[in-house]
C-alpha cells in the first residue's frame, strides 16, 4: 500500500472536531520578513481566510471560529487599524457577492455595534443571506474579548437577578454558556494557532475549558490546507479525558 492511500484511509478514520478554533495570527511578521508594511501581512491574511475556511467547510466541520479582531487590537495605531476596517469591508462585500453561494452560515461574535455604518450594515446583511444556510457555521470574532463576553453574560444575568426571575443560587454552568455569543454551539475541541505563540490571548476563554491546543510555528499567511490537516490528525490521536481517568 503506498504512502497516499494510507493516508487517505487514516484520515477518512481521523475524528474531526465538531467545532474548531483558529487564532489568525502573524500577519504583521510575515509582511516584516518580506520587507513589506504589516497591511501587506493583512491583506494575504484575509485571502488565506478564505482559502482555510472553504476547506474547513469542504472536510466537514461543523462550527469553525475565526479570531479577527480582538478587544485589545484597538491598542493598534490607527492607520493598522483603518487598514484591518478597510480589508474586513472588501471581505464582506465579496462574500455577499460569491461566497454566499457556498452553504456556510456566518455569523458575528463580539460587540459589533461599535464598528462604523457601513461596516455593521456588511455584518448584518451577510448574517442575514447566510442564515438559512445548512453547511458549517462560520463564526468571525470581530472586537472579541473572552473577557467581555464574560462581562456582557454576567450583566444579562444581573438583569435578571434585578427584576427578580432569577435568584443568584438558580445560575447554572447552561445559563452562562447561554448567554455567551456563542450560545447553542458546541464548546470547540480544537483551537489552532499558528505563529507559535504559546498563549490564548482572550479567545474563548470559557468555551475552551477543555479544549486542545495545537501551537504552529507557521505564520497565518502561510498556514496551508496540509498544515490543517496534520494538525487535524494530531488532534484525532489525542487522547481527552475531560478530568476522567
Ligand atoms: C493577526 O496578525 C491579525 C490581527 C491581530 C488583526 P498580527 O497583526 O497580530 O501579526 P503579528 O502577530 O504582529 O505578526
Ligand atoms: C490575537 O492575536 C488576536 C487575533 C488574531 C485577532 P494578537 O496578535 O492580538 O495577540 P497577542 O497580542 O500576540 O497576544
Ligand atoms: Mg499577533
Amino acid at each position: 500500500m503506498n504512502h497516499i492511500s494510507d493516508w487517505e484511509k487514516a484520515s477518512a478514520q481521523a475524528v474531526l472536531p465538531r467545532h474548531l478554533g483558529i487564532i489568525m495570527d502573524g500577519n504583521g511578521r510575515w509582511a516584516k520578513k518580506r520587507g513589506l508594511p504589516r497591511t501587506a501581512g493583512h491583506t494575504a491574511g484575509a485571502a488565506n481566510f478564505k482559502k482555510i475556511t472553504r476547506y474547513c467547510a469542504s472536510i466537514g466541520i461543523p462550527y469553525l471560529t475565526v479570531y479577527a479582531f480582538s478587544t485589545e487590537n484597538w491598542k493598534r495605531p490607527s492607520d493598522e487599524i483603518q487598514a484591518l476596517m478597510g480589508i474586513f469591508k472588501q471581505y464582506l462585500e465579496e462574500a455577499l457577492r460569491d461566497f454566499l453561494n457556498e452553504n456556510i452560515r456566518v455569523r458575528f461574535i463580539g460587540d459589533v455595534s461599535v464598528f462604523e455604518g457601513n461596516l455593521r450594515e456588511l455584518i448584518t446583511r451577510t448574517e442575514e443571506v447566510s442564515a438559512d444556510k445548512t453547511g458549517m457555521v462560520l463564526n468571525i470574532a470581530m472586537n472579541y474579548g473572552g473577557r467581555a463576553e464574560l462581562t456582557h453574560a454576567v450583566r444579562l444575568l444581573a438583569e435578571q437577578v434585578k427584576q427578580s426571575s432569577l435568584l443568584p443560587e438558580q445560575i447554572t454552568e447552561e445559563m452562562i454558556s447561554q448567554h455567551l455569543y456563542t450560545a447553542g454551539q458546541p464548546d470547540p475541541d480544537l483551537i489552532l494557532r499558528p505563529s507559535g505563540e504559546y498563549r490564548i490571548s482572550n479567545f474563548l476563554l470559557w468555551q475552551s475549558a477543555y479544549a486542545e491546543y495545537i501551537i504552529m510555528d507557521k505564520l497565518w499567511p502561510d498556514f496551508t490546507t496540509n498544515d490543517l490537516d496534520s494538525a487535524l490528525w494530531e488532534f484525532s490521536n489525542r487522547n481527552r479525558r475531560f478530568g476522567g481517568i
